[in-house]
């Protein structure tokens, strides 16, 4: 007999004893009862510590890396390498490091976010026709997967606004994944990246954020830039812009070959206001714009959609 089974039959005498407490005098009977329960827990603390053992060596541990059903071995037609960084990612880090050599924080977007961030912080009226550009989805309670990395300035502002009273800047840059209610296209994806950039002084200028800019796009592309602005519209900036750069002879781009790279601005004082920043003391300004297109262009991509694909041709390559 196992100890297992040993264990089980006395807890039966056990429960079989204590069905006689009715022939135990009435004034015994509460000792009689506190013994044989005693003995009985006893007995089912030994049970429990065996059938956990049991289980313990039964289950196999669980590899909650392995890329598919665990402990069964590939199939031959998938790959048997264990997978890599997407592109987008990778690409991600770089741009994030750039920033920060320059002397900027990083922080997160969400990926739910709330009509008052998407809009109203950003100075777009209740009925401002600009609400429709953005091709927002929205969920059944009302929430919105953010259409644009802007969603985050205002938190960054409030976050951040202290240390303007230590006599500091603020400089954050907001990598995100974002999303619009289009049609797909070699150019459009319903999904892709962007990175925001708020800079708030007491003096800064349009000036230093086109240095700014153009010190990036250089770093990036490991080459010196011909930049060009041209003016642009969004309701939190004030005057804004539209940021671009000549498509490099290395790739592929002939001279005059302008390429939209983001959309910038000097942020207007009604988003300041509404972050309790004066904007009468401090000036800023903002940029945001989409990393799948940079990426696109460093590596010669025709068509945007391979990066949500999951195609791993395409991502073998990387
Ligand atoms: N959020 C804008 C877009 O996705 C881009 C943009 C424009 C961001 C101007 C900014 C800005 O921060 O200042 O179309």
């Amino acid at each position: 007999m196992t100890d297992l089974e040993q264990l089980k039959q006395e807890l039966k005498k056990v429960n079989a004893e204590y069905a006689g407490i009715r022939d135990v005098p009435v004034k015994k009977r509460a000792e009689f009862g506190r013994k044989i329960n005693a003995k009985k827990q006893e007995i089912l603390a030994k049970i429990a510590v065996i059938e956990q053992a049991a289980l313990d060596t039964e289950v196999e541990p669980i590899d909650i890396t392995a890329p598919t059903v665990a402990n069964e071995p590939l199939p031959e037609v998938y790959p048997q390498d264990q997978g890599s960084t997407h592109p987008l990612m990778t690409e991600l880090d770089r741009v994030t490091e750039i920033y920060q050599m320059m002397g900027f924080d990083v922080v997160e977007a969400r990926q739910l976010d709330d009509e008052y961030h998407m809009f109203d912080s950003l100075n777009f009226t209740k009925e401002h026709p600009a609400r429709d550009g953005y091709d927002t989805f929205r969920t059944e309670e009302g929430l919105i997967p953010p259409a644009h990395t802007s969603t985050m300035q205002h938190r960054v502002l409030k976050a951040y606004k202290d240390r303007l009273a230590k006599g500091e800047n603020i400089a954050v840059v907001v990598p995100g994944r974002v999303y619009r209610n289009e049609d797909v296209d070699a150019t459009h994806e319903h999904t892709f990246y962007q990175c925001e950039g708020v800079y708030v002084s007491r003096d800064c200028t349009m000036g230093q954020m086109l240095g700014i800019l153009r010190e990036f796009f250089e770093k990036y592309y490991e080459q010196k830039l011909n930049i060009r602005t041209q003016p642009g519209y969004f309701p939190f900036t004030e005057p804004s812009l539209e940021f671009m750069i000549e498509k490099p002879k290395s790739l592929g781009g002939k001279k005059g070959d302008f390429l939209e790279m983001l959309g910038c601005g000097m942020i207007h004082p009604n988003v300041l206001k509404i972050a309790g920043i004066d904007p009468e003391e401090y000036h800023g300004f903002a940029w945001g714009g989409g990393i799948d297109r940079l990426v696109m262009l460093r590596y010669g991509l025709k068509d945007v959609r391979y990066f949500e694909s999951g195609n791993l041709n395409f991502l073998r390559e990387f």
